[in-house]
C-alpha cells in the first residue's frame, strides 16, 4: 500500500514517524470521527501539555560503551513484552477501521506487546481473543452501576485469558468535549455501544443499562473486586501522590499515570509531569506505567528514565488503524520500537535496567 499512488497521481510518501500517520488519518476520517479521536476536554490545555512537556526534557547521553547489542525487552506484571510500548484502552475501533479491535489485537500480538482492551470495544471480547489467541491482553473496566454486570464482565474476561484488570478512575462522568457536543456525537456513540452481557446472560438478566459508568465507585469498593477475581488490579488515571499512596494501601498491583489523553478534566498536569510525584510516592512497591503524549522513541526513554515500567499509546494506535488497519498498527508499534532502540543506543543504554534518572537533565526542568 505504501507504493500506491495518491489522489493527485504521485507516489505516496512513506509514513516514517507517528505524526505522519496522524496527518494521513485526518484525511481519511470523517470530521466527527477525527474530532472524537483527537479532541481534548475543555480548552485542550492538558491534551497539548502532554506533548509539550515531553519536549522540554533534555537527555544526557553516555558514550564509549559497547552498544553492539541493545535489548528492549522487559516485563509487566511478570509477563514479557518485546519493548515497553503497549496499547492503551480506547473505545470504538470500528470508527477507524471496519474490523476494529480484531485488527488491533492481531497487530499487538505480532509486535509482542500488551493490548489493553476497552470496556467500550466495538467487537465482542470473544472475537478479540479469537483474532489473536496468543497475545497478552489486559481488560480495562469502566465500573458499571450494576454490580452483577461488573462481576459477569470481570469473570468473563478472566476466563477468556485476560491477564489484568485495569480500572479507569478518572471518568465517573464523561469530560466536557466541545467538539463532540458541536458534532452532536453523543447519540451516535450511544447507538454504537454494545450489550456488555455475554450472549448466554442476555436472556437471564433483563433491563440492564449497558452504557453507564458508575459515579459512586470509591476506594472501599476495591476490595469487592479483589474478592471476585484473581487478576491483578491496576488503576488508570492516578495523578497525585495522595491517590498513589491510597492505591498502595489498597493493595492494587499497578498504576497507570494518565490524564486520559486530556479528555477528562482539563488543566491537570501532563502525564510526564505527574509521573515523578507518583513514582516517588509508590517508592518501588508496585509498578507504575504512563500514557499520554508519547509520540517518539525519546519520549519512551524519558518516561522510563523517570520511573515508568512501560508506556501505553492511545491516539497513535487509532491513526495506524485509520490509515492501514492491522498493518498500520503494526507499523506504528514497529516504528516506535525502532526509534526507542535508537534512543537507547545513542544514550548508551544496552538494556532496560540501564535506563535511569541520570539520563535526564534536570537543570532545565
Ligand atoms: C481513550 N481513552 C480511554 N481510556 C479508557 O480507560 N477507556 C476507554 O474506553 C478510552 N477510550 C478512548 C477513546 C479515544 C478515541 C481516545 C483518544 C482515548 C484514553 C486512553 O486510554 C489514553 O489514556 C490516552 O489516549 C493516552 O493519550 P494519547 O496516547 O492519546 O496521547
Amino acid at each position: 500500500r505504501d507504493k500506491m499512488e495518491n489522489e493527485s497521481g504521485g507516489p505516496e510518501m512513506p509514513l516514517v514517524c507517528l505524526t505522519d500517520f496522524q496527518a494521513q488519518a485526518r484525511e481519511r476520517l470523517s470530521k466527527s470521527s477525527w474530532d472524537f479521536i483527537e479532541g481534548g476536554a475543555g480548552e485542550g490545555i492538558t491534551r497539548d501539555d502532554n506533548i509539550a512537556a515531553f519536549k522540554k526534557i533534555r537527555l544526557r547521553p553516555r558514550y564509549l560503551r559497547d552498544v553492539s547489542e541493545v535489548d528492549t525487552r522487559t516485563t509487566i506484571q511478570g509477563e514479557e513484552i518485546s519493548a515497553p510500548i503497549c496499547v492503551s484502552p480506547s473505545g470504538f475501533h470500528c470508527l477507524a477501521w471496519p474490523d476494529g479491535e480484531m485488527s488491533t489485537s492481531r497487530a499487538a500480538q505480532a509486535a509482542g506487546v500488551c493490548y489493553v482492551t476497552s470496556t467500550f470495544a466495538s467487537c465482542s471480547f470473544e472475537d478479540i481473543v479469537a483474532a489473536a489467541p496468543g497475545g497478552l491482553r489486559w481488560f480495562q473496566l469502566y465500573v458499571q452501576p450494576d454490580q452483577q454486570l461488573n462481576k459477569q464482565l470481570v469473570q468473563r474476561v478472566e476466563s477468556l485469558g485476560f491477564k489484568a484488570l485495569v480500572i479507569t478512575v478518572d471518568a465517573p462522568i464523561v469530560g466536557n468535549r466541545r467538539h463532540d457536543i458541536r458534532n452532536q456525537l453523543d447519540l451516535k456513540m450511544n447507538l454504537m455501544l454494545k450489550d456488555l452481557r455475554s450472549p448466554k446472560e442476555r436472556n437471564s438478566i433483563p433491563c440492564l443499562q449497558t452504557s453507564a459508568i458508575s459515579t459512586s465507585f470509591c476506594w472501599n469498593d476495591l476490595s469487592w473486586f479483589q474478592s471476585i477475581t484473581r487478576l491483578p488490579i491496576i488503576l488508570k488515571g492516578i495523578l497525585t501522590k495522595e491517590d498513589a499512596e491510597l492505591a498502595v494501601k489498597h493493595n492494587v498491583h499497578g498504576i497507570i499515570v494518565s490524564n486520559h489523553g486530556g479528555r477528562q478534566l482539563d488543566e491537570v498536569p501532563s502525564s510526564i509531569d505527574a509521573l515523578t510525584e507518583v513514582v516517588a510516592a509508590v517508592n518501588g512497591k508496585i509498578e507504575v506505567y504512563l500514557d499520554g503524549g508519547v509520540r517518539t522513541g525519546n519520549d519512551v526513554l524519558k518516561a522510563l528514565a523517570l520511573g515508568a515500567k512501560c508506556i501505553f499509546l492511545g491516539r497513535p494506535i487509532l491513526w495506524g488503524l485509520a490509515c492501514k488497519g492491522e498493518h498500520g498498527v503494526r507499523e506504528i508499534l514497529n516504528i516506535l520500537k525502532n526509534e526507542f532502540c535508537i534512543s537507547m543506543t545513542l544514550t548508551g543504554c544496552r538494556s532496560i535496567a540501564e535506563i535511569n534518572r541520570n539520563l535526564i537533565q534536570f537543570s532545565n526542568l
